[in-house]
């Protein structure tokens, strides 16, 4: 008890030090974002991150493989019917594949119990609310007013203060002239259509909390020019260039991303930041990319230590380089995702990250310079060895390996009756259906 309040003073103390640290330093930067409101949305962020911060991480950790062996002695012949039907476009009943597609996806009323999504994430993103306790938006104009966003447009729904659930009225390409600057409370929810966000800038989640992005395409991102943005009802701010990341966390919490296909984007993929935490990525798709996600951008950002996120039932698939994905200080855990292919490495880091890599299915490529899974940069050996990088269930083939370190009783014993299957065979099962469902309201998804 007296360990954990130290603790829990210690977390207070800090985040104001880190907070007093960031001010000046962005302001050094010369940071136009930094007005009276950004600062004010700063500091609240801070707040919330050191609110949803778990000071018991291996409590998260398990939970998941919990929730996956329960999911799995559930489905006595789930590899089985899966394999049956592996070559081709599956075809038969629902079939969800995961504890979290489980949750809503064979419901044939999924679209009059939308918000029941918001109940089925697990991982450190799992308390993401999104709009849940808001009322529906409909999208459904595709143009973008960066200053004065029309009624309809999917600008003006995520500038509100509410928190809103938002859907699409039908399938659209969205192109945002810069990049979108989403409120607190949101839900991005995609189901039912085919909607698209590219040829134009990506998603920014800049100190928000609370936000679900669930099947979308986010694709072809360029990098905005900056300028004025809108990014709330009450306020326009001055951005500078934006990089062309397809989503954007920076000081973000409480963020679930679900059911995303992501490819060629100007910078990464999805990027995570400036104290961003409690965070889950799951059942997304990844393609035709070079640095996929990058978790912590500057070993300064001394927040980022209290950086959690969940990186589970994801496909890392074609023309994927490396960074899938690249940590710094926190703690990551790397669950149950399939990774077939990668061109220089799948998951690196600096600074002293915690790397917990469970069940994966890792394929190397052809490459014999590349068949290492990991990557330490800006360390020698003597300093990395005390990383905690652990591997526990993976799959390795075509001479895939992964160089672990740390201490080895970190992790918790594998227990047989949570796992009696290799999770790493049953990868591709799992992540049959990652990336962008096509769910039609009335039946099963
Ligand atoms: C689009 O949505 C807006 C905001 O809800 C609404 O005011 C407008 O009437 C809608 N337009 C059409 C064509 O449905
Ligand atoms: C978001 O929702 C939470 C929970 O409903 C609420 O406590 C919080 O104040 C909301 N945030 C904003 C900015 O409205
Ligand atoms: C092989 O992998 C190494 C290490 O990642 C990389 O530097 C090199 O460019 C790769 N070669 C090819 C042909 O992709
Ligand atoms: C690594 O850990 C060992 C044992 O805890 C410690 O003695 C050593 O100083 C550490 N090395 C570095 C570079 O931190
Ligand atoms: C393994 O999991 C089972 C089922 O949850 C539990 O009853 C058992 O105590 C666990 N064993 C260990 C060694 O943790």
């Amino acid at each position: 008890m007296a360990m954990t309040l130290n603790k829990c003073l210690f977390n207070v103390l800090f985040f104001f030090l880190a907070f007093a640290m960031l001010l000046p330093a962005l302001d050094a930067k010369n940071e136009p974002q930094m007005d009276k409101y950004w600062k004010l949305r700063a500091h609240k962020s801070f707040i919330e991150a050191q609110k949803a911060y778990n000071p018991d991480p291996k409590m998260v950790t398990d939970s998941i493989r919990e929730s996956i062996g329960r999911f799995l002695r559930g489905y006595m012949n789930f590899e089985l019917s899966m394999r049956r039907n592996l070559m081709k476009r599956y075809e038969g009943p629902c079939l969800a594949t995961n504890p979290i597609d489980q949750c809503w996806r064979c419901d044939p009323n999924w679209g009059k119990n939308r918000k029941k999504l918001a109940d089925c994430a697990i991982g450190f993103g799992r308390n993401a609310a999104g709009g849940k306790h808001g009322r529906f938006y409909i999208v459904n104009d595709t143009s973008d007013d960066i200053l004065n966003p029309k009624p309809g447009t999917l600008r003006h729904a995520v500038i509100q203060p509410k928190p809103l659930w938002i859907t699409f009225a039908r399938s659209m390409i969205i192109t945002l002239k810069e990049e979108l600057m989403v409120n607190c409370n949101k839900t991005i929810d995609g189901r039912g259509y085919n909607v698209h966000i590219a040829y134009g800038a990506g998603i920014t989640l800049q100190y928000v909390q609370n936000i679900i992005i669930h099947n979308i395409h986010i694709h072809d991102i360029l990098p905005g020019a900056g300028g004025m943005i809108r990014d709330s009802t009450e306020h326009v701010g001055l951005r500078t260039q934006s990089d062309g990341d397809g989503i954007s966390l920076f000081g973000a919490t409480n963020v679930w991303i679900d059911h995303v296909s992501m490819y060629r984007c100007g910078d990464g993929l999805i990027d995570a930041i400036m104290g961003s935490t409690a965070i889950t990525i799951s059942n997304s798709h990844f393609t035709n990319h070079n640095e996929v996600m990058l978790f912590g951008a500057n070993e300064k950002h001394e927040q980022d230590k209290f950086m959690q996120i969940t990186v589970a039932f994801n496909h890392f698939g074609k023309g994927l380089v490396q960074r899938m994905p690249r940590c710094r200080l926190g703690f990551f855990h790397v669950a149950n995702n399939d990774y077939t292919h990668w061109l220089m490495y799948a998951i690196g880091g600096s600074s002293n990250p915690t790397i917990i890599s469970q069940g994966n299915r890792f394929i190397a490529p052809p490459n014999v310079s590349a068949k290492e899974v990991t990557k330490r940069e800006h360390a020698d050996e003597s300093e990395w060895k005390n990383w905690t990088w652990r591997s526990e269930g993976d799959l390795m083939m075509n001479e895939a390996f992964f160089v672990q370190s740390g201490n080895p009783n970190y992790d918790p014993k594998t227990n047989e009756t949570l796992f009696a299957a290799k999770p790493g065979h049953m990868v591709t099962s799992i992540t049959r259906f990652a990336g962008t469902l096509r769910c039609k309201k009335g039946f099963e998804c």
